[in-house]
């Protein structure tokens, strides 16, 4: 059985104290109100990681992750924060390829694969992201070109290290527009990258990998979306800087 997660991305939000608010109020809720077994995840930005895992790990349901890695171990990279870094923070997630990063900082398949191995070997949750931008969907080649951004950063794993993998689906043209993909669009998508999953690992791998739906995903939309067959929950960024809301979506399974 495949898990069901939330996971939320702050992106570049929230200071220290405004991130431990929000942090703090999420702890709350959860236990209060999420009876289901639900795996939750807080992407927050790396200064927030060692504060904010002290605060969600008296919760064996809620989960830290970072929100990038660096492709190098250690040594005279400036900025960079590592998967051992991230690690010995308590954090145990780390998104990997986000669109942002794919187009701001120009992160290749070849370099996601790299991040995905580091983020393996020092026994991180890789969250691997994948999504096309609205002029692929328009081409029709959007099954394609996220197929492979699969292969071209997962498809060197073993299976074992795939089941390790989460994967999110997010659609370029839906991240903080408003819009968000149909249930039917994204659906059919997460079908796809699921049978396609299945060629590479086989169908139990493929049958057992969590695929997450990213792209404005709200309350009001959450619950259609994560009653698809193939949509396993969702990757979160503007809903999840309101714990009210973020809390409404792990409630919609
Ligand atoms: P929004 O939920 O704000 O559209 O962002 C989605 C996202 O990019 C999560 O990683």
């Amino acid at each position: 059985m495949r898990k069901k997660i939330v996971a939320g991305n702050w992106k570049l939000n929230n200071t220290l104290d405004q991130g431990l608010k929000l942090a703090s109020e999420i702890v709350n809720m959860m236990n209060d109100e999420v009876k289901e077994d639900v795996s939750v995840v807080l992407g927050t930005p790396f200064i927030h990681l060692s504060s904010v895992s002290k605060i969600t790990n008296g919760n064996a349901n809620l989960h830290v992750a970072a929100q990038d890695c660096s492709t190098h171990s250690s040594g005279a990279y400036t900025g960079e924060v590592s998967v051992s870094m991230i690690n010995s923070t308590g954090a145990s997630h780390v998104i990997i390829g986000h669109s942002e990063r794919r187009e701001y900082h120009n992160e290749t398949n070849e370099e996601l694969a790299t991040k995905v191995n580091l983020a393996l070997e020092a026994g991180l949750t890789p969250i691997f992201c994948c999504g096309e931008s609205l002029n692929i969907r328009e081409s029709g080649n959007h099954e394609a070109f996220v197929s492979n951004q699969l292969s071209e950063s997962l498809f060197h794993l073993t299976e074992e290290q795939m089941s390790k993998v989460v994967i999110a689906y997010e659609p370029i043209w839906a991240i903080g527009t408003g819009v968000t993909a149909s249930s039917e669009q994204a659906q059919d998508m997460h079908k796809a990258l699921r049978a396609y999953l299945a060629t590479k690992f086989g169908q139990a791998s493929a049958d057992n990998t969590s695929i997450l739906y990213g792209g404005s995903c709200k309350p009001s939309n959450a619950n259609e979306l994560f009653s698809q067959p193939d949509i396993d929950g969702g990757l979160i960024g503007g809903a999840s800087l309101k714990s009210r809301d973020f809390i409404d979506i792990i409630k919609s399974f």
